[in-house]
């Protein structure tokens, strides 16, 4: 046995003996997807950790969505092995900033994307997620949107929605945003026969020539049910790993080595060992700010 199957053994056992609940998103490392309970893109989690019955949540994943777990479910205890691991899009909005926005356009609503603080959520009007973020911004009785952090997303879904003004931060995730036209126009001549698909945080000019456009849960589901064989994956590699494990009758392959998240990458077996262990690493705040954030969340859950 190898020293990761006798690592995830003791997950497993000690996942049963707590009755704790693992949630994993699709870019954790393979081997933390293979102990979890469920593995999902942001907006499945946030959906699992709502309903969840287990009064302990594992999340494997970065601070904002075991944040979302908390807000939504507030009396179960959530923990994170690696509770230092950030996202550097949400890092990149401040309420102070968000605030001189809504100063300049009082009329807008806020929409954040769900990679964001909770202090970020406790001042917007709704939340979105790269799956729903059209639907969201589509649904709202507001002609005018302050969209944050996610610049890349913000745009994709101004394009979508013409009759609507959208007023976008400049926040950006910069595993996606570091992948140029070059990079996919390379890609695509390496391998001709695959199609494209992207996360919709990649720059304009790069969604552009993509053959499908979605969340993570988006593009695996399109992969695994498209008639193609091949594929060019412009979204981070856990993506990839997961693809080519459960699809081995196809090929995928990472639009470019730059598309590798180091903060979803932080997460080990060990840690999540020890955690589940000594049940370090709780995610709370106070009731007020949980209460305002989830505000925002709730509305999004519900549409
Ligand atoms: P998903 O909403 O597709 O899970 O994406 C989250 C994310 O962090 C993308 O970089
Ligand atoms: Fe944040 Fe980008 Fe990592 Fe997603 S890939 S968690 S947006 S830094």
């Amino acid at each position: 046995m190898s020293e990761n199957d006798l690592l995830i053994e003791e997950i497993l056992k000690l996942k049963k003996k707590s009755g704790a609940l693992i949630l994993a998103h699709y870019y954790q490392r393979l081997e933390i997807q293979k102990c979890a309970d469920f593995v999902g893109d942001s907006f499945e989690l946030a959906k699992r950790a709502k309903e969840a019955k287990s009064d302990l949540i594992v999340f494997c994943g970065v601070r904002f969505m075991g944040e979302s777990a908390k807000i939504l479910n507030p009396t179960k205890k959530v923990i994170m092995p690696r509770p230092d691991a950030g996202c550097q899009m949400a890092d990149m909005v401040t309420v102070s900033k968000l605030r001189e926005m809504k100063n300049t356009y009082p009329k807008a609503a806020v929409v954040c994307y769900v990679n964001s603080s909770a202090e970020i959520k406790a001042e917007s009007d709704i939340c979105c997620t790269s799956s729903n973020a059209v639907k969201v911004c589509e649904s709202i009785d507001a002609d005018e949107i302050i969209f944050v952090p996610d610049k890349n997303l913000g745009a994709y879904v101004a394009a979508k929605l013409p009759h609507k003004m959208f007023h976008l931060y400049y926040g950006y995730c910069p595993v996606h945003k570091n992948i140029t036209l070059e990079d996919a126009m390379n890609a695509k001549k390496r391998f001709p026969d695959a199609k494209l698909f992207v996360h919709p945080e990649c720059e304009a000019e790069v969604v552009e020539i993509a053959d499908y456009v979605g969340s993570t849960s988006g593009i695996i589901r399109e992969a695994e049910n498209s008639d193609a064989k091949q594929f060019i994956i412009g979204t981070e590699y856990g993506v990839v790993e997961r693809l080519t494990e459960y699809n081995p009758d196809k090929k995928f392959w990472l639009l470019s080595p730059k598309l590798v998240c180091i903060n979803m990458k932080m997460t080990s077996l060990i840690n999540l060992r020890d955690c589940l262990k000594d049940q370090f690493g709780e995610i709370d705040m106070p009731e007020e700010l949980r209460m305002k954030a989830f505000s925002a969340l709730d509305k999004m859950m519900r549409i």
